[in-house]
């Protein structure tokens, strides 16, 4: 499970740092006591496949409740594209967060963005400075990854919606952990909160305030679109005026980003022309 236990000759076995397990209880002291009501169910399990599959394997909740579980570990962590999302027991936030819309609203691709936007200012919020976000749903800070969002969305494209949106975060480092990752093609390496913060972070407090921040930022989305929610993005952007590739299903294409539109699509410039693009990965490209 990635705990890092010392051991010393003649003493015994330790923990190299204190372990503070999540409650359901905790969690919930520490988000705003509008939200709590919204709140259908709040659960934390302690090893589970993926908090994201379960909760899409589960009805969902009824109409303007949300479902929230959070995990210590994750026997199946999952990753956008099919890449896996590791995190060592007890060194980030790994949670999904599910819920229906009637219909799809407006900007339905968007809902990354404004997750992205929601975490990103709750971090600032509890003492974590200088989060960017990387088009479409990646957490960035120091250059590394500390997070990533995951969206999945399951109904018939003129009924009712059923989304899950799975967070993970990197919380507390540790040199197995940035090993492990550091395999991963083409990846960012590893970033982790509390070497933003400077401190340690109390992962409770932190998990109950993005629970609430997250439900009040998808209560927005839902009545406004993403517009009002472009420019607090926008200020953030870790990609702007970087030369980028962009790879989606069976396209690949170079240029330089260039933001993103009002609807949320990234907007790259190539050979002095803007495109538009919906949906895709995006890496770095190095320049000669
Ligand atoms: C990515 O950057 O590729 C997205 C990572 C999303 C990881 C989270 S952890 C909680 C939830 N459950 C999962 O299996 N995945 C998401």
């Amino acid at each position: 499970m990635g705990v890092v236990i010392g051991s010393r000759r003649g003493q015994g076995y330790a923990l190299d740092a204190p372990l503070e397990l999540l409650t359901a209880d905790g969690l919930l002291a520490a988000t705003p006591p509008g939200v709590r009501g919204r709140l259908e169910e709040l659960a934390v399990a302690f090893s589970i496949d993926s908090t994201s599959a379960r909760l899409l394997a589960e009805p969902a909740a009824p109409g303007g409740t949300f479902r929230a579980l959070f995990a210590e570990y994750q026997t199946g962590g999952r990753g956008r594209r099919g890449r896996r999302w590791v995190s060592p027991l007890g060194r980030g936030l790994c949670f999904s967060l599910s819920w229906t819309w009637p219909a799809a609203p407006r900007d339905l691709a968007a809902v990354s963005l404004v997750v992205g936007v929601s975490v990103a200012e709750t971090l600032e919020r509890n003492g974590v400075p200088g989060v960017s976000l990387k088009w479409p749903n990646d957490l960035i800070g120091q250059g590394g990854k500390l997070g990533g969002i995951l969206v999945d969305v399951a109904g018939e494209p003129a009924g009712a919606l059923k989304v899950v949106v799975g967070i993970g975060i990197n919380l507390r480092g540790s040199s197995e952990l940035s090993a492990e990752l550091a395999g991963e093609a083409g990846a960012l390496p590893p970033a982790f909160l509390e070497d933003l913060a400077g401190r340690p972070l109390a992962r409770a407090r932190l998990g109950g305030e993005l629970l609430g921040g997250l439900i009040a930022e998808l209560d927005g989305f839902a009545a406004a679109g993403f517009l009002p929610c472009a420019d607090r993005w926008r200020r953030r952007d870790w990609l702007y005026g970087r030369e980028v590739t962009v790879s989606g299903t069976g396209m690949r294409q170079a240029g330089r980003a260039a933001g993103i539109a009002p609807d949320g699509s990234l907007l790259l410039e190539r050979d002095g022309r803007i495109v538009t693009v919906l949906a895709g990965d995006v890496s770095l490209r190095e320049v000669p």
